[in-house]
């Protein structure tokens, strides 16, 4: 989505902001700008919609230099893409760039044109460079204008702002969007992402929730968002992450693994506020229409598809909107009933899955309200061709079996529940999920150190030749996932089953030689789901149970509980889902299979 860098430097710095561009380019966005202080002391700015070569273009005809400056590529959230509401913005001698959402931007605004201020564009942000354009003329000292302001504004924000009466100085803030402080030798820049910098530095700082900061030459003086002084460490960027390498790790697919908490951080960047939603990310049109959505159609593939098989429980429990999912290569062919108001959401690590892609072609014709991507690719042909899009930013995920991807889709389609629920009336829900999402991170990692246990397990799985998976309520879905990813790279026959279902069929196939893996949260479904257990015990199945901890563990030789902290319901088909990529991989590494490109699959499927 939106992508800042900044830099103060002895030399030139627009090669450095056009580079940082460039690298933010993968993210997403539709305009681009920069602003830079000339050897005059003016703010020179050149903005273009569309691509970054589009920016260079427009510098080739208007070229800017200077030692002091900032960069934003833009992705709408207020106003359309067009140049005049591209970044930078500007106010009385100075420049801002914003990532986020500024909820308050209405009023402030108001306020902002009875003093005299004049916009010229839609957006949130040009009401931030007025209003500190407004506190320096009130204090003429830029730092207790960025205090005072940032003390006026609500939402999610990183920005960077300079000023002609400081030419050699950035500031930034940050809260609720990522922004870090690279140290060059002499120089300094700022970015959303380290990525942007690393062609100049592997040095940052990062910035906490609510910190802002005072950037020169050679200083960097930070404070939290009390107003105390604060040290942030320099750190050294660790570019095995998100790079194209697999670092310490054996595998892709155990670096992804493991990258699931940042991924989950990536993609909830800018979406939360204290107790909602930011639904402004989805833009303008999508944010007005949502509370119009009266049902829900989803269609996806493959892991695509499990994330849309949970988010169906999601959205009809919370939301209350009836939701129904389905494989992409069934709906395309069929004739589909559309009722009044349905929301048509497809689902894609790639964007360019043949069948997703077609089925969003032919819903086109079938009179939805609109079609809404979720996706991990910016640039991909699902993206393009959706109304509304929501990005996962898991990275790229190279393995072929999917995981960081299918968990931060399902992080997506929580965030998605959230906002339904809040602009259908369920506020109960709301502040709840919130906060499990803002704590998720940490939950995930702490889960991923289960690892040990899951070895153990897997030793004794290898030499099987097929494994009944089971859950129920939401856990069902993560029971299909956790089977089709043994399934992919260990070769072993692997089929989940809704626990309820088991009497109906697949308890005749329950011996010694079938071990059975079930998904067991502590939910309103467990003493269901235990009573299911037992009739796999009785046929002298062998149980792995993945469990949580509150629950008292089993004594019976034949049975393996691996504990799960407790975690709120909402969140627990995330959390679920960690074991089971564990299990699979671990098992594939005791088979020896390739791991990362299992025989006759693909990882991005472009035909049909
Ligand atoms: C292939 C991949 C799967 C993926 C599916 C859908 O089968 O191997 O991992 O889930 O395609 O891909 P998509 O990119 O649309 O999510």
């Amino acid at each position: 989505m939106c992508g800042i860098v900044g830099a103060t430097a002895q030399r030139d710095i627009t090669p450095i902001l056009l580079e940082g561009l460039r690298r933010l380019e993968y993210r997403g966005y539709d305009s681009a700008g920069v602003a830079i202080i000339d050897s005059a002391g003016g703010i020179q700015r050149v903005r273009a919609v569309g691509k970054v070569v589009e920016l260079e273009n427009a510098l080739q005809a208007t070229p800017v230099s200077g030692h002091l400056g900032i960069a934003h590529t833009r992705w709408a959230t207020h106003g359309k893409p067009a140049e005049h509401n591209a970044h930078p913005h500007l106010s009385n001698g100075l420049a801002i760039v914003h990532n986020g959402i500024i909820e308050n931007h209405a009023p402030l605004r108001k306020q902002l044109q009875d003093l005299g201020y004049s916009f010229t564009s839609e957006t949130d942000t040009e009401v931030v460079a007025h209003l500190l354009a407004h506190h320096f003329a009130e204090t003429g000292d830029m730092l207790s204008a960025f205090r005072n302001t940032l003390g006026e504004i609500h939402g999610a924000y990183a920005l960077a702002v300079v000023h002609e009466s400081e030419p050699g100085t950035l500031y930034c803030s940050r809260m609720g969007s990522p922004l870090v402080i690279g140290e060059g030798s002499g120089e300094h820049y700022l970015a959303s992402d380290p990525l942007a910098l690393l062609q100049v530095t592997d040095r940052f700082r990062y910035l906490e929730e609510g910190d802002y900061a005072r950037v020169t030459l050679d200083t960097c003086d930070i404070w939290d968002h009390a107003g105390n002084t604060a040290d942030r460490p320099v750190v050294r960027y660790e570019h095995a992450a998100h790079s194209l390498d697999k670092g310490e790790y054996r595998h892709f697919m155990l670096k992804e693994i493991f990258e699931q908490p940042q991924a989950i951080s990536d993609t909830l960047a800018g979406t939360l506020g204290d107790d909602h939603v930011l639904t402004a990310i989805l833009g303008p049109e999508a944010e007005t229409r949502l509370a119009d959505i009266a049902n829900i159609h989803i269609v996806a593939c493959g892991t695509s598809y499990h994330a849309g098989l949970v988010a169906r429980y999601w959205i009809e429990e919370q939301a209350g909107i009836p939701c129904q999912v389905e494989v992409a290569s069934e709906y395309r062919y069929r004739s589909v009933v559309v009722p009044a108001n349905t929301l048509l959401i497809t689902i894609s690590q790639s964007g360019e899955t043949a069948d997703t892609l077609a089925a969003l072609r032919y819903a086109k014709d079938q009179g939805y309200l609109a079609t809404l991507a979720i996706c991990n690719v910016a640039g991909s042909s699902l993206v393009r061709e959706a109304d509304w899009r929501l990005l996962t930013h898991a990275g790229p995920e190279i393995g072929v079996a999917s995981t960081k991807a299918f968990t931060t889709q399902l992080v997506s389609l929580l965030w998605l529940t959230t906002a339904l629920a809040q602009t259908h009336g369920r506020s109960q829900f709301v502040a709840r999920n919130v906060n499990a999402l803002r704590t998720l991170p940490a939950l995930v990692e702490q889960v991923l150190g289960l690892e040990p246990a899951i070895v153990a397990l897997a030793e004794q799985f290898a030499n099987k030749h097929h494994a009944l998976f089971l859950g129920r309520g939401p856990h069902y879905p993560i029971a299909m996932e956790g089977a089709l990813k043994l399934k992919e790279i260990s070769y072993i026959h692997a089929e989940a089953y809704a626990a309820g279902e088991l009497k109906h069929g697949p308890l005749a196939l329950v011996d010694e030689d079938m071990p059975v893996v079930s998904v067991a949260p502590s939910d309103s479904l467990l003493e269901k789901l235990k009573s299911n257990l037992e009739e796999v015990r009785a046929r002298g199945g062998q149980l792995i149970n993945f469990a949580c901890e509150t629950i008292e563990q089993s004594t019976d030789p034949e049975v393996r509980d691996v504990s799960l902290p407790w975690v709120e319901d909402c969140v627990s088909p995330i959390i679920y889902t960690l074991p089971l990529q564990l299990l699979s991989y671990h098992v594939a590494l005791v088979k020896g299979t390739d791991v990362d490109k299992p025989r006759n699959l693909a990882k991005s499927v472009t035909v049909e």
